[in-house]
């Protein structure tokens, strides 16, 4: 029984062994043993569903059958953390305004401000800097905005497109910026002006073909998500971001993250209320 008094199909050790490595190679997660529980009570609902009666038919099913690709994205769904909200961390959404943005428009060759929320999850971050873009005017007329947010979760994808949001998400937002949603019910939409320059998609920071996708981007927001992974992992995804960036793109990262002992490839700076990260 988990907590929630719903039976849990038992997850021994060798099925723990072979659920972590799969996730791990897949995404980059790392499930320590500690975290074994996430895997036993978040996926059993999953088998019982598909008609399974132990972890191994169904790690062979994720294995072999055809339709492993289209498994993973629901595995995917069930065991990512998936926590954000608006404005969140609002030092570095600062800092992106009054000096990431200025400084990026001053070596810039052409007349579009791209911005990549990676690990946006359900999109609170990409709409946040469309509102605070908009709101502080640090674009100049004649430049084109483009905001893409990326996402393993399927689910947190489809959630981010439809920009629907509960008062949870609202939880650190002035009330001043509420005049960018507009309620529906119990839900705030995001006004379409906002959501116009936010494209979102879905793409795996550690599948090296999604990464590929992202070119000449000017500031690189990554945060909350190189937590739960090992350092291989980490300076893949740094890799890709320094492929991706123009010189001197600013790279965010959360505040419990450093890019110590991970790549040289970055300066650091820090602004009082937290580090940024350019590109040497
Ligand atoms: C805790 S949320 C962080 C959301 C947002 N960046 C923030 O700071 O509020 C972590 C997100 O990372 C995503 N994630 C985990 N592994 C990933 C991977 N390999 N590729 C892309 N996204 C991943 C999860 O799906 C989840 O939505």
């Amino acid at each position: 029984m988990n907590l929630l008094g719903a039976q849990v199909i038992k997850l021994s050790d060798e099925e723990f062994k072979l659920f972590r490595d799969m996730v791990y190679e897949y995404s980059g997660i790392l499930f320590q043993d500690h975290k074994r529980y996430i895997i036993e009570n978040r996926l059993s609902k999953r088998l019982k569903q598909l008609n399974f009666s132990t972890f191994k038919d169904y790690y062979y099913f994720l294995k072999y059958d055809r339709k492993r690709d289209d498994e993973l994205v629901e595995v995917m769904n069930l065991l990512t953390i998936n926590e954000t909200y608006f404005f969140r961390e609002p030092g570095q959404l600062r800092h992106m305004i009054q000096v990431g943005i200025p400084e990026v428009l001053k070596t810039k060759t052409d007349r579009t401000l791209r911005i990549w929320s990676a690990a946006c999850s359900t999109g609170e971050e990409p709409y946040s800097m469309s509102i605070l873009i908009k709101e502080s005017g640090v674009l100049p007329a004649g430049y084109k905005l483009e905001i893409v947010g990326t996402d393993l979760s399927a689910n947190a994808v489809e959630k981010a497109r439809e920009a629907k949001y509960r008062k949870i998400s609202f939880r650190s937002t002035d009330a001043k910026y509420m005049r960018h949603f507009v309620s529906q019910g119990l839900e705030y939409q995001v006004n379409s002006d906002i959501r116009l320059p936010v494209r979102i998609e879905r793409a795996n920071l550690l599948n090296p073909l999604d990464m590929s996708r992202y070119k000449n981007i000017d500031i690189i927001f990554c945060r909350n998500v190189l937590i739960y992974f090992d350092k291989e992992s980490k300076q893949k995804v740094i890799d890709s971001f320094q492929k991706a960036l123009q010189p001197k793109g600013y790279l965010y990262i959360g505040h419990s993250e450093t890019l110590y002992g991970i790549s040289e490839a970055f300066r650091m700076s820090n602004f009082g209320e937290g580090v940024v990260y350019t590109k040497k």
